[in-house]
């Protein structure tokens, strides 16, 4: 598997010397139980995006990690804001990727998760037009779908008012899709932080003060503050931080 930008660990076990991409496998891994991990990169100072977007953020080293972490996961959860937002494409990995994972067990691609309530969601956007895996779409028992959107993706109904994920990843988790990383965005993550579904954050921190305007990479439902051991330190080249972050 191609190794990326340059990473060391810093801690546990600090050296120098860069890690290849089994090192980092070995490093985040999976979990022995159903297990929600965050992704997410942030500046200095707390910032979710530069100009509106995450790309002005990530540099090589995180994308490093977070096409690791894709390859990882049995599935992407993804909120429509942020779906919609970022223009999601459809989830591909190279070949060495999809081998690693049909060594290991799994289907040659995560399936795509987006949570939504309202259904505002576009069926041509490449995501689901165009994805490996048909999609699913966590959403209220209620919302209207667009034309279009049940010939390319599975909607799940769960929650009245919004949609209930406590239920939606004992549904995910019923169908064999127990690993799940979730790329954002913040409106999600404070939800899910809210309902103590979080149970890992890898966070980049790049090396840059974004200033004042941008929001937290969470949002939403004040929650009460919740422990969240350091597990590992990373250093890119470029002075970006990896940290992880787990309960277990
Ligand atoms: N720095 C990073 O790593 C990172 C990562 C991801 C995103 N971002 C940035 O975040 C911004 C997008 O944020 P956003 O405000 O649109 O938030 P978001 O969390 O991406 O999306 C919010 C939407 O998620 C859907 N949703 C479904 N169930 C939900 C629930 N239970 N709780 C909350 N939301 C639920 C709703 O979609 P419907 O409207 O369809 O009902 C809601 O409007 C962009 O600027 C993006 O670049 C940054």
């Amino acid at each position: 598997m191609s190794d990326g930008a340059p990473i060391s660990v810093l801690w546990p076990d600090p050296s120098p010397e860069p890690v290849d991409d089994d090192t980092l496998i070995a490093r985040y891994g999976r979990a022995d139980r159903p297990h929600l991990r965050m992704n997410f990169v942030t500046s200095v100072d707390g910032a979710v995006s530069l100009d509106g977007y995450s790309a002005g953020l990530s540099g090589a080293p995180d994308k490093r990690v977070f096409g690791l972490l894709r390859m990882l996961c049995d599935a992407l959860l993804v909120a429509a804001g942020t779906l919609r937002h970022e223009g999601y494409r459809a989830i591909r990995l190279d070949e060495r990727r999809r081998a690693w994972r049909r060594a290991h067990g799994l289907t040659e691609y995560p399936t795509l998760v987006v949570a939504s309530g309202t259904l505002n969601l576009d069926p041509a956007q490449a995501a689901f037009a165009d994805a490996p895996v048909r999609p699913v779409v966590l959403t209220r028992r209620d919302a209207a779908a667009p034309p279009g959107l049940t010939a390319v993706a599975d909607l799940v109904r769960l929650g009245d008012d919004r949609v209930d994920l406590v239920a939606g990843l004992a549904e995910l988790r019923r169908r064999g899709l127990g690993q799940l990383l979730c790329e954002g965005g913040p409106q999600l993550f404070g939800a899910l932080t809210a309902a103590d579904l979080v149970d890992e954050v890898c966070l980049s921190v790049a090396p840059l003060l974004a200033g004042a305007g941008p929001g937290r990479i969470t949002a939403g439902i004040p929650s009460p503050a919740r422990s969240l051991p350091l597990r590992h330190v990373l250093r890119a080249d470029d002075g970006t931080l990896l940290l992880r972050h787990a309960r277990h």
